[in-house]
């Protein structure tokens, strides 16, 4: 594995048909998986690894976010990841970007309208990474419901020739959704959080059986948060899959996504549900079956409690 830190350097150690995994660093089995499935289907798979300031709103944990290079070099590099492509802030952004990218609507929606300007921090990062890398395909995973509809969104407005590949949720043993800034929680913590992913699971069981009411559906997972001690649920909505608009019912492919506070952070999930065709089953994501790699002794800075993360 090679490790580079400027586009030009990237793109001259592509060979042949190139997969890229955009990330922030602090690797998990999520981000992992995104890399498996780059490695099956292209010659060279860039991952690259850049905690983007511009999708940081004020307050947000920009200075906290976790970070452990070494570690994630390792991973890569065991992930079977070609290039790792870590850029310096001055090579993503020489100077203040005049140029940001918008996708008008979609990026109000659900967290947009919680985290205003985030997407489009999103949006510019993946296409500067997009003009810069050169990818014919591009993998994004589906915990981030919302995200992987505008940058498909994005990429087929602006032109970009490549395929988006949207990846299974990965979850730790019990349930909850891996996130980087689940490292941020307490055992406990993680323990209350599964109500989040339990919530969903129930509704995707109603789902499957019939129930196509999104506020039956949302209820369901609303009550489940509601229930859990130490648990503040924000939001669960039933939006479409294409472009995160709100859905009264569930009539084509959508997620229902969950967004609570969780002791010092702030947690979202989904379940993705696909209703063609008679009976149909919820994309529920993998669990692990062993402690996830993010609790393995050594890895990035002593534990601390921050007062308040956001997902990013
Ligand atoms: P980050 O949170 O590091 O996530 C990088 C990619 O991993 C995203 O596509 C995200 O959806 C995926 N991912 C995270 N947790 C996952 C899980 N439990 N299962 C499956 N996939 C998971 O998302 C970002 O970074 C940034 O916004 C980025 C796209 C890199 C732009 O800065």
């Amino acid at each position: 594995m090679r490790i580079t830190s400027t586009f030009a350097e990237t793109r001259d150690l592509a060979r042949g048909g190139v997969g890229l995994v955009p990330t922030m660093g602090f690797l998990h089995e999520g981000h992992l998986s995104l890399a498996d499935a780059a490695r099956r289907e292209c010659d060279t798979v860039v991952m690259s690894l850049f905690v983007n300031p511009l999708q940081f709103g004020e307050g947000e944990d920009l200075a906290r976010y976790p970070r452990d290079p070494e570690g994630d070099a390792a991973l890569a590099e065991a992930a079977g990841v070609d290039v790792l492509f870590a850029p310096q802030v001055a090579e993503m952004y020489p100077r203040a970007p005049l140029t940001r990218v918008t996708v008008a609507e979609m990026s109000e929606r659900l967290e947009g309208g919680r985290r205003p300007g985030h997407f489009t921090g999103v949006a510019t990062v993946v296409a500067k990474l997009f003009a810069g890398t050169h990818p014919d395909r591009a993998y994004f995973g589906r915990k981030d419901a919302q995200q992987l509809a505008i940058v498909r969104r994005m990429a087929s407005d602006l032109s970009f020739p490549l395929q988006i590949v949207g990846v299974p949720i990965v979850r730790e043993v019990g349930g909850l959704a891996l996130s980087s800034r689940n490292w941020y929680l307490s055992p406990e913590e993680r323990q209350r959080a599964t109500a989040l992913s339990r919530g969903l699971m129930g509704a995707a069981d109603a789902a499957e059986a019939g129930v196509t009411d999104a506020a039956a559906l949302t209820q369901l997972v609303w009550d489940e948060m509601a229930a859990a001690a130490g648990v503040e649920p924000e939001y669960a909505a039933l939006a479409a899959a294409e472009d995160a608009a709100p859905l009264d019912v569930l009539d084509r492919p959508a997620f229902l996504a969950v967004a609570a506070r969780v002791g010092p952070a702030r947690l979202i999930d989904n379940i993705h549900l696909d209703p063609a065709g008679d009976g149909f089953a919820a994309d529920r994501g993998v669990e692990l079956t062993a402690p996830s790699l993010l609790y393995r002794e050594g890895r990035g800075r002593p534990y601390v409690h921050a007062e308040s993360l956001e997902e990013g």
